[in-house]
Formats: C-alpha cells, structure tokens, sequence
C-alpha cells in the first residue's frame, strides 16, 4: 500500500510533459508509446483543450504518480450496439475477400450465443455521461493502490454516478473491475477485443 505521502489535485497543463512521459513509460503497447517525446505532449496539450478533466496523484517530493483522465460525453447503448453491426459486416465482406478461414472464424463469432457485442443490452437506451479516457500509474508504484485513489477522487469530484471505460487490455479491465465497474460486453472493433465496462452507482447495467 501507498506509505508515502501524497494529494490527488486537478491536473494543470504545466503537467502535460510529465504525464506524457509517464504515458510513455507505462504503456507498452499502445499507438501513443510510438510517438517521440513532443509528439506526445502536443497530443497531451490536445487533451487539455479537448475538455478531458485530469486529476495526478503527486507525492510530497512533487513527484507525479498517478493520472486518470475523463471526459464528459454521451454514450448511447444503442448507438454503439449499430455502431458495432455495421462494422460486423463490413469485416464478414473484407474477411470473405481475404480468406475463407478468417469468414468463418468471423460467421462463428457472429453466431455464438455468448457474443457479447450482439447481446449487448439490445433495445435498451442507456445514456451515459462520462467516459474514462485513461489512467496511468509510474510502473515503478503500480500495485500500490495509487491508480484506485486517484480514480476514486475524479469520480467523487466530479460527482460520477454513471461511467464507462472501454479498454483492450485483460489486466487494465481487472483494474477497472476492483474500482467498480462492471463488465458490460465484450465489443467488436475490428480485432474483436474491446471490452466496455461500466459503472452506475454500483449497479450493472
Ligand atoms: C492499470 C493501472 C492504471 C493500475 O494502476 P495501479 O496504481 O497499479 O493500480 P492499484 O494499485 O490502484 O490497484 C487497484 C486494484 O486493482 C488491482 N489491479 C491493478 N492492476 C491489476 C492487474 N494488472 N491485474 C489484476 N488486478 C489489478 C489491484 O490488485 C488492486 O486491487 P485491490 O483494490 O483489491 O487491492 C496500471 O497498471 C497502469 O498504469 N498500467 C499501464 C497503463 C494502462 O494499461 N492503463 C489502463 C488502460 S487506460
């Protein structure tokens, strides 16, 4: 557990160069991690000026930590859930020119009953208002519930009842499932992988 030290405080734009390099740092495999140095501060000045609320858990020493950023906009089930079909179709068209092994492979995701995509929450409009757009802990701190405490302040300070987070990665949706959330569905987005989880005052939706 976290012994240090330390506050959670809304991020500033003096702290963009810190916590793209912490970005950098932290995440292996990710478009961002490509992107040199400036790059990914320009891309990170672009967040601030694109309305994305960032709280840093920072230490006594001024040393940054921990980062969450969340943005505020509408995610409409239904939407997303026509969103997803239509992509379905358009991988079972480029599939069926590519190959007949990727078709079927595809003809047997679209015609599993545990297709979570399909499934998800078909009918029902549910409106969400926030929607996590990353959280990043210093790989030297991970584990320490550092990335929980600063994500737990954003939610409280922003007064989040209702969120979602969508990530690819199996070990960030564990993460997110101790801090909450729920496993909504398993999306398509081209790789098959996109898993949307949830948070709406505790209940799964
Ligand atoms: C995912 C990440 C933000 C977690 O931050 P962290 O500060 O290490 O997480 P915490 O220590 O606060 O962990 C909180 C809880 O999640 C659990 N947890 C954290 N990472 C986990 C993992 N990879 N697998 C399973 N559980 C995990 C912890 O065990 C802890 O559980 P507890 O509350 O029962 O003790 C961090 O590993 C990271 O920066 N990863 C790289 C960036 C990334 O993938 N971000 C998410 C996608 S945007």
């Amino acid at each position: 557990m976290m012994s240090q030290s330390y506050s959670i405080r809304k991020a500033e734009l003096s702290d963009a160069l810190e916590m793209a390099k912490i970005h950098k740092s932290s995440l292996a495999v990710d478009m961002l991690s490509q992107l040199n140095n400036d790059d990914l501060i320009v891309k990170y000045y672009k967040y601030f000026i694109g309305k994305i609320d960032f709280y840093v858990l920072e230490l006594d020493t001024h040393e940054l930590v921990s980062f969450v950023g969340i943005t505020t906009r509408e995610f409409d089930y239904e939407e997303e859930l026509k969103k997803f079909c239509k992509m379905y179709i358009m991988d079972i068209l480029a599939s069926c020119i590519k190959s007949i092994k990727a078709f079927r492979m595809i003809l047997r995701k679209v015609l599993s009953p545990s297709n979570g995509a399909i499934q998800l929450n078909a009918g029902k409009r549910v409106i969400i208002p926030f929607e996590i757009h990353i959280t990043v802990t210093k790989p030297q701190y991970q584990s320490m519930g550092c990335g929980k405490l600063c994500l737990n302040h954003a939610v409280e300070q922003l007064g989040i009842t209702s969120c979602i987070v969508k990530t690819h990665s199996r070990r960030a949706a564990r993460f997110y499932e101790k801090c909450g959330f729920k496993k909504t569905n398993a999306a398509f987005d081209g790789n098959w992988n996109l898993i949307v989880l949830s948070y709406y005052g505790g209940v799964v939706i």
